[in-house]
């Protein structure tokens, strides 16, 4: 009698250890961003292939605009284990205390997207993942959103026509640096915000990548665009360090090549996502386009270089001059 319980007990137990065993783990992947993005292009790819190449053994959850957690609610998210995996900008690591990434924001850092590939691909980039371990966080891949552009509801033609507005910012001290360079008034706000803080004027502009400001419909707020290229939207895919090394080796394997093949994926799209939310912006006619030029660029660029020598110590004068050299570098190379 006492063996057949028994029995029945180890049978229980089997079945129930398989079933968990089979259950698939989870990743809920959260993002701040429509999914007519490239990041949220980018999500979907890599949900694609990492369920395809674990052969199910893992389900990617993806959860866009900010549906789960805002900007700042979401990294709180990643370390308590809420969420496994993000995208942030990289403008946001400031509140948790890694500001170095804010290098990224320094205005006409980068003249391409090449340059920037270079960068962020190379030990700069890693260097700086490094920075997020001892905040429980590990860093698997940086994707791209393309060139900022500035909009308002008046022309931004000139330096003086920033004077005394309120522009929306992510949480950069850089970006608050840049704001008050070109005369105008920083406000830190999360993304999902934006639109209403633009259509009710708590705001008077904004600075994004034209993806961005397009599927965010801001344009339909905004009279006024002006293609100035001052700085760009990037992102770092995070995950929490806890989750990360907890995995099965195999599968952490198959979920890294699935993000080394989303990330090339996205940063292909980038560009071609701004160009056509460009092309979409000109045909809904509700705001007026314009190419900031060259001459005007230059002024904008001098307002702004004194920020180089303004954070050196928040992002690192090192750093500075190693992404300095490898711009130099890429120019060089891209004359010969
Ligand atoms: C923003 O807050 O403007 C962007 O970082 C949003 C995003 O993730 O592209």
């Amino acid at each position: 009698m006492k063996l057949s319980y028994l029995a029945v007990a180890i049978a229980a137990f089997a079945l129930v250890t398989g079933a968990q065993a089979q259950q698939p783990i989870v990743v809920k992947f959260s993002h701040v961003v429509a999914e007519d993005t490239p990041k949220g292009k980018g999500a979907l790819k890599f949900k694609e292939l990492a369920e395809a190449r674990t052969k199910g053994r893992v389900k990617v959850e993806v959860y866009p605009n900010s549906q789960l957690y805002k900007d700042r609610e979401e990294i709180e998210a990643l370390q308590l284990g809420a969420v496994q995996m993000l995208a942030p900008s990289v403008s946001k690591f400031g509140p948790l205390g890694v500001r170095q990434f804010e290098v990224y924001d320094l205005p006409y850092m980068f003249p391409n997207q090449q340059a920037l590939d270079h960068v962020i691909d190379g030990p700069v980039g890693k260097g700086l993942f490094k920075l997020l371990e001892p905040k429980e966080i590990i860093g698997l891949g940086y994707w791209s959103n393309g060139f900022k552009v500035f909009s308002a509801n008046k022309p931004l033609r000139k330096l003086d026509d920033f004077k005394g507005l309120k522009f929306r910012i992510q949480s950069s001290k850089v970006l608050e640096g840049e704001i008050k360079a070109l005369g105008a008034i920083p406000q830190v706000m999360a993304f999902s915000e934006v639109y209403t803080a633009l259509q009710q004027g708590v705001v008077d502009g904004e600075e994004n990548s034209i993806s961005n400001k397009y599927t965010q419909k801001m344009h339909e707020v905004q009279k006024h665009l002006t293609l100035s290229d001052h700085g760009v939207i990037m992102y770092a895919v995070i995950v929490g360090k806890k989750f990360w090394e907890g995995l099965p080796a195999d599968i952490r394997k198959s979920l890294g090549e699935a993000m080394a093949e989303a990330s090339r994926y996205e940063r292909g799209i980038a560009q071609k996502e701004n160009d056509d939310a460009l092309e979409k912006i000109k045909v809904a006619k509700t705001t007026e386009v314009y190419v900031l030029p060259a001459a005007e660029k230059a002024v904008w660029r001098k307002a702004m270089l004194p920020l180089y020598q303004q954070y050196e110590d928040v992002v690192g004068k090192d750093t500075i001059q190693a992404i300095e050299k490898i711009v130099a570098e890429t120019e060089k190379a891209a004359k010969k």
